[in-house]
């Protein structure tokens, strides 16, 4: 046992002039239960804390009377660039079915997230949100909504009411192959229009959690976020994580940044706490660490479309160009992160290495677990490779296998 919980470590480090980036062991070793719910931790992570900073640093959701609070505390959800709703998803996984879901309301600008969100969720579709001033609609009772709408053209009114904000802004300015315009970049606008609003509203959040890349660590923006939400009297916490840390065979290290309105007696509690697990491998928690399946778990059973196959002509120019590639078999531990590129075409030889990971199919390829191949592939082997399917990819970062995009989308958008 630890000398102090996790909760206790958590409230010491988590003030807004002392805001901490963790990063995760990246070998973990075995436990009892791996879990599959790796889209969980974006608010499980915020659940977590949440709840630690209730005072005494005790769960008090575990109590009736937290369990009452906590209803009370999270009526209402922002969802901002939502995409296809992988915050809304692990928000569903964290909290109980029997707990009434709070009034959502995502803001998303890209009509095929739109869709696909709406179908997936079943929220309703609402275009003409700045022509209709729909913020001014008080009657939101039960409302589950997306409005499709730039959110950098939004007036403060429109940002005012929601608990929680759930945020995961563009994370092109910060990349490390794009041009890292940080705050110059345009698309930075809307989440220097949501930190803008948040000192004015008349209904802050309670907490907030806001998702991007490690390169947005250290930027501009991220200074931004961090001073706005102490200068406004949010305690924030700041984690870099990957899938691999939960037992699934991918990296994909994401930053989280989360904040919670300081002085809130239990406000932003909910009462998922007992389903949820202490974030594995942070540094003071006592949880086991998780092991790693192959990637076999993760493969499906139903033979992989034609569509799947690399074309030739790609694994061709890998080959002239001696590229190597990253090529993963059913007992692989660890597969690189699958970038926006993957499956794309026009993106060549060169680029085939960076934009994924690929199945290898080969019979005699060697399973003996070890973590990572780059080679380059002779053409007798090229009938072997394959991208991993759109489930596949979903399943490497953790959404649940019940999770499907809608067949709308064409298996490259997938
Ligand atoms: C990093 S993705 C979010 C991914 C999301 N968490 C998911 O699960 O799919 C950023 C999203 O922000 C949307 N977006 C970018 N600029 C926007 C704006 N000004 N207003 C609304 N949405 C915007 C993009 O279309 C994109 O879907």
């Amino acid at each position: 046992m630890l000398p102090h919980s996790a909760t206790d470590r958590w409230l010491t480090r988590a003030t807004p002039a002392n805001s901490r980036v963790f990063r995760p062991g990246r070998q973990p070793a075995p436990c009892e239960k791996p879990t599959r719910r790796w889209k969980l931790l974006e608010v499980g992570a915020f659940v977590f804390v949440t709840l630690c900073r209730s005072p005494g640093g005790r769960r008090r959701a575990s109590t009736p009377r937290g369990r009452a609070l906590s209803r009370r505390a999270l009526r209402s959800v922002f969802e901002f660039f939502s995409g296809v709703g992988g915050m809304r998803l692990s928000f569903k996984d964290a909290v109980p079915a029997r707990e009434p879901f709070p009034t959502w309301r995502a803001f998303e600008v890209d009509e095929a997230c739109c869709q696909a969100y709406c179908e997936l969720y079943g929220s309703k579709y609402v275009t003409g949100v700045r022509r209709g001033e729909l913020w001014k609609n008080k009657n939101q009772r039960g409302a589950d909504e997306l409005w499709r709408c730039s959110i950098d053209r939004l007036p403060d009114g429109a940002f005012d009411g929601g608990d929680l904000w759930l945020m995961s802004p563009p994370c092109q300015p910060f990349t490390r192959t794009g041009k890292q315009k940080d705050l110059e970049d345009p698309r930075c606008k809307a989440l220097l229009r949501l930190l803008e609003a948040l000192p004015a509203l008349a209904h802050p959040p309670q907490a907030l959690l806001l998702e991007n890349i490690p390169e947005f660590r250290g930027s501009r923006a991220h200074q931004h976020v961090v001073s706005t939400l102490s200068e406004a009297g949010y305690a924030t916490e700041e984690h870099l994580l990957s899938p691999i840390t939960f037992g699934f065979p991918n990296t994909r290290e994401r930053f989280y940044l989360i904040a919670v309105l300081a002085g809130q007696d239990d406000a932003a509690a909910t009462a998922a706490a007992d389903l949820l697990p202490d974030l594995p491998t942070l540094p003071g928690t006592a949880t086991a660490r998780i092991p790693v399946r192959p990637v076999e778990a993760f493969l499906e059973e139903a033979a992989p479309s034609e569509m799947l196959r690399v074309p030739e002509k790609l694994l061709e120019q890998a080959y002239r160009e001696n590229r190597t590639l990253d090529l993963a078999g059913k007992g692989t531990t660890l597969t690189k992160t699958f970038t926006s590129s993957y499956g794309k075409a026009e993106y060549g030889g060169a680029g085939l290495s960076k934009t994924g990971p690929l199945v290898m199919e080969a019979p005699d390829f060697p399973e003996d677990g070890r973590v990572q191949r780059f080679q380059t592939l002779e053409p007798a082997r090229w009938k072997f490779v394959r991208y991993f399917s759109p489930r596949e990819v979903a399943s490497l970062m953790g959404f649940p296998e019940a999770w499907e995009l809608p067949d709308a989308l064409s298996l490259r958008t997938q």
